[in-house]
């Protein structure tokens, strides 16, 4: 299947989904206003990845939290490839040093948009092609 909808209605802020799309798992966070401002908090000079990884926008687009997340009035919304880019582990939600995700294989610590902040991997989390279809249907692919 090439593409998949989801129902994040029920979704409510500090929570997360986790939906299969292509073999891969796609996690969807409805993040609080608290985790947007830390992720916002964050210079970008600090970044291991400057780069968004978002397969919405421009390739170079650097990893602001507005460009990490579902962009301009869904700046809530957070949708990514549940793949440590390490070397694959799935990490787990709201946990490691940023409050983000945290791969256990290695010890990789992404912050609330997703970004890589310590350990090893390389780079952010990815961010799938995905689309609001109504204000609670997301398409993803
Ligand atoms: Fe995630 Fe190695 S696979 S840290």
């Amino acid at each position: 299947l090439a593409s998949i909808e989801v129902d994040v209605a029920a979704v409510e802020p500090g929570m997360s989904l986790t939906v299969k799309w292509r073999g891969k798992p796609i996690f969807i966070r409805n993040r609080t206003e608290k985790e947007i401002e830390e992720a916002n908090a964050v210079a970008l000079g600090e970044l291991k990845d400057p780069v968004a990884r978002n397969a919405n926008i421009a390739a170079d687009a650097q990893a602001t939290d507005i460009d990490r997340s579902a962009g301009e009035g869904k700046e809530n919304w957070i949708v990514m490839v549940g793949s440590c880019t390490h070397l694959g582990c799935v990490p787990l939600g709201q946990a490691g040093d940023f409050g983000g995700w945290f791969c256990p294989c290695h010890g990789s610590h992404y912050d609330t948009a997703g970004r890589i902040r310590k350990g090893p991997a390389p780079q952010n989390l990815a961010i799938p092609t995905f689309a609001f279809t109504s204000d609670t249907v997301i398409k993803i692919g």
